[in-house]
């Protein structure tokens, strides 16, 4: 068995210094929570790998970083109100994603404010955007690290469960904890843009998505909202913060 030589460990620590720029040129999630209270979040992947298993529990004032892959989507929302036990069974008031703490590839259930991704490959533009198409849960803003082009802080950092009309709150024990879309609470084709209304010309703002627009501008408030609400750019990194 030949000894190590000088080549050899060149070689070899060629191969970490690679390794160490590799896991560098992912795109790194940092997740804060600043509420009063525990969020758990939940990772949904649309392309690409699961991340921290779909899911953990963030006491307030805690940050986890996360590095995304290149060309990765998905969706980052926080659960409130969970109780799990040791093994990481159990149920969230909002946001829950089939009792359990891990959601590994499970959905969150509406109503819950989403940050949503598409990260570029090769240096292009990621995709971002904060959501209440699924409703809204907890307040949630998207900060940009670094990163070049217009790359905007975006969220929704109202309290909509305190203006929420009665006919979409979610109540628990006598308070809000989240409010419905016009579209889940009663499913009309002009509240969820289908039918008829299934084009952007053809579904125009609502009542209800004004509501949601007027308090949070920077983010989604029906599905056709497009223009004013994807924002992009090249190279950042992101923290996604709660109560922010
Ligand atoms: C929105 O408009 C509908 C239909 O006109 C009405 O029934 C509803 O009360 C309105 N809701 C709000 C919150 O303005």
């Amino acid at each position: 068995m030949a000894t190590f030589s000088g080549l050899n460990l060149l070689f070899f620590s060629f191969f970490i210094a690679s390794g160490a720029i590799s896991v560098v040129s992912g795109t790194v999630f940092t997740i804060r929570n600043n509420c009063r209270f525990t969020v758990w979040p939940g990772i949904l992947t649309g392309q690409g790998a699961q991340l921290s298993d779909g899911g953990f529990t963030l006491s307030p004032g805690a940050s986890v970083a996360i590095t995304a892959p290149a060309g990765w989507s998905g969706r980052i929302w926080g659960r409130t109100g969970c109780n799990f036990d040791g093994s990481g069974s159990g149920s969230c008031q909002t946001g829950d994603c089939g009792n359990k703490l891990k959601c590994n590839g499970a959905g969150g259930k509406p109503p819950a404010t989403l940050a949503e991704f598409t990260i570029g490959t090769g240096g292009a533009k990621d995709f971002y955007d904060v959501s209440l198409v699924d409703g809204y849960n907890v307040k949630m803003g998207i900060t940009t690290q670094g990163g070049s082009g217009d790359c905007q802080n975006v969220g929704c950092v109202s309290d909509l469960n305190a203006i929420c009309p009665n006919d979409l709150r979610v109540s628990n024990a006598g308070n809000v904890v989240a409010c419905k879309s016009a579209c889940e609470a009663f499913g009309k084709p002009e509240y969820c843009c289908t039918g008829s209304f299934s084009t952007p010309q053809t579904c125009p703002p609502t009542n209800y998505s004004r509501i949601f627009k007027g308090a949070c501008p920077k983010a989604y408030s029906y599905a056709y909202d497009d223009a004013s609400s994807t924002f992009t750019c090249a190279n950042a990194n992101y923290a996604i913060v709660f109560c922010p």
